[in-house]
């Protein structure tokens, strides 16, 4: 239970000052009565709470950015009892989700949020947030299949987008070399399959963008919260979906 302003203004209806001054004047409702007293405790997920009439959002927003090491489901629960992303969060209280998944064996850059609305925003190629990965692939690609991978390659749910793709590190002896994948799409096992149909199965592989945040700072298994200022450019960019689509 927690005391009705703070709900109030955590779910960015005004400032606990003016929170204040809307109960006192009669203008909140909680389970459909007008409460005009300060200390009234309320329990933000059970209670049905209006502001002139209208109903708060229940919780604050929260985005946090996870440097998610590879062993751990991108899910909120898993049948098979496996380690899930949220058993890396502590005192989060806010019921956060990922944003798009990463596989098991993937690590890197997730961003978990309560916010639907720009969880579906980055989700969507439309608006062409560009995610790039590090992938140590089998073998030493030629230049002939980075250009594929990057021009598209043909998967069995259709011919991927144009994407960039570099060699970063070839090491021949060890049969294997480091490539850097940048891609806008998110469907399933994307750049596993795209290796792998170039003849290149991916060995390991790290989300290190996404748009602009970065992994910087953190090591895997450690998470932060977006700055405010994080959260306001990626929702100015996430604003206007991309003209080409
Ligand atoms: N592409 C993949 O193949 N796997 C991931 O986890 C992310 C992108």
């Amino acid at each position: 239970m927690e005391r009705l302003q703070k709900v109030l203004a955590q779910a960015g209806v005004a400032s606990r000052r003016k929170c204040e001054d809307l109960i006192r004047e009669g203008r909140v409702q909680v389970n459909g009565v007008t409460v005009r007293e300060l200390g009234t405790k309320v329990d933000p997920q059970q209670d049905e709470i209006r502001v002139d009439g209208r109903p708060i959002r229940r919780e604050s927003y929260v985005y946090l950015l996870l440097y998610k090491p590879t062993g751990v489901i991108t899910s909120l629960r898993d049948p098979a009892g496996r380690p899930v992303v949220t058993d890396l969060l502590h005192g989060v209280k806010q019921r956060v989700f990922p944003v798009g998944r990463l596989d098991y064996d993937t690590s890197g850059l997730l961003l978990l949020t309560n916010d639907g609305d720009m969880a579906n925003r980055i989700a969507h190629p439309s608006f062409e947030i560009e995610k790039v990965y590090h992938a140590w692939v089998k073998g030493v690609p030629a230049m002939k299949s980075i250009r594929l991978l990057a021009e598209g390659v043909p998967l069995e749910d259709g011919m991927t987008a144009p994407a960039k793709a570099r060699l970063i590190r070839e090491d021949t002896a060890g049969g294997r070399a480091l490539l850097e994948l940048t891609i806008h799409e998110g469907r399933n096992r994307q750049v596993r399959r795209m290796c792998s149909a170039v003849g290149h199965p991916v060995l390991a592989l790290k989300r290190i963008r996404l748009g602009f945040l970065t992994l910087d700072g953190l090591t895997p298994g450690q998470y932060r919260y977006l700055t405010e200022d994080e959260v306001a450019r990626l929702k100015r960019e996430l604003l206007v979906p991309s003209p080409r689509l």
